[in-house]
């Protein structure tokens, strides 16, 4: 993987973070993305270097598709003067943020958060950046076990990130002639942030939630870091508009 570089949105917290430095471990140069914290994506910068790897970080709202083409001139900069490159390799669209609401309760701008984040933005900011991806890169877009798993309250959350698991096919027959692999990635429930932090703060969901996994506790954010670090190795150059659910064995 070395001298390759990835993208990575929402790098700042959680699970992007852990993808950054698993990445960074094996010598991947990683441009990651934050919305608000700037200060935590500067550490992981740190970090990286401190690993002996190149990081940068850059602002990105990834539901303000109205900011992408700035965002693209910002990556082709940074890739021309921090990177001695004109293109990168792997683009993860990661960063989102949850939702829950009863879908008889759902309001239209909690609708078009949802959408705007996780369907719109990863189109839309995959678009705009394509030119910048070398050919026989690799797309990664992170989608959810909820698209599985049923659970009250989590139902649009779940509707986008199943259409964004279904793009994930039609990208990769669009994207073959450019031997550009486009794959989703769908974890199952992890101690993050995520949810106001309801999985890893709250014992008694988290007892509950361990219990439907066959491995019999819920993940950490290494387990998915480590995971899109190996989905995006040369060694899984086949596979393509393929969903790794890596969860653990929830629900299975
Ligand atoms: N944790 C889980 O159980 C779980 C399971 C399945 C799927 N996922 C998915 O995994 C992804 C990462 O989740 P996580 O658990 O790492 O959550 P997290 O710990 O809350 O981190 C979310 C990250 O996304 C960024 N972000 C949120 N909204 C953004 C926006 N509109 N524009 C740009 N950046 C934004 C945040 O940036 P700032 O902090 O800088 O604002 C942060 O870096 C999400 O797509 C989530 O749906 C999570």
């Amino acid at each position: 993987m070395t001298n390759k570089i990835a993208i990575i949105t929402g790098a700042s917290r959680g699970l992007g973070r852990s993808m950054a430095l698993h990445l960074a471990k094996r010598g991947v140069g990683v441009i990651g993305t934050y919305r608000s914290g700037a200060a935590e994506a500067e550490t992981l910068r740190q970090e990286i270097e401190a690993l002996g790897g190149k990081s940068a970080m850059i602002a990105l709202d990834v539901s303000a598709s109205a900011g992408f083409p700035a965002f693209a001139e910002t990556v082709a900069d940074t890739l021309r003067t921090q990177f001695g490159r004109e293109r990168f390799d792997y683009l993860v669209n990661n960063a989102g943020h949850g939702l829950h609401a009863l879908l008889t309760d759902t309001t239209e701008a909690q609708f078009d958060s949802i959408i705007d984040t996780h369907l719109r933005g990863p189109i839309f900011l995959t678009q705009k950046l394509l030119p910048l991806i070398e050919d026989g890169g690799r797309i990664l877009n992170v989608s959810s076990g909820f698209v599985r798993v049923t659970m009250a309250g989590y139902g649009l959350y779940a509707a986008a990130k199943a259409a964004i698991q279904t793009m994930t096919k039609f990208m990769a027959v669009e994207l073959g002639a450019r031997q550009i692999r486009v794959n989703t990635i769908s974890p199952g429930a992890i101690e993050t942030d995520f949810g106001g932090g309801v999985v890893r703060d709250d014992e008694h969901v988290n007892a509950f939630v361990a219990q439907t996994i066959a491995l019999g506790r819920v993940g950490q954010a290494d387990d998915i870091g480590g995971a899109v670090a190996a989905i995006l190795s040369d060694e899984m150059g086949w596979a393509n508009g393929a969903t790794f659910d890596v969860s653990g064995g929830q629900a299975v």
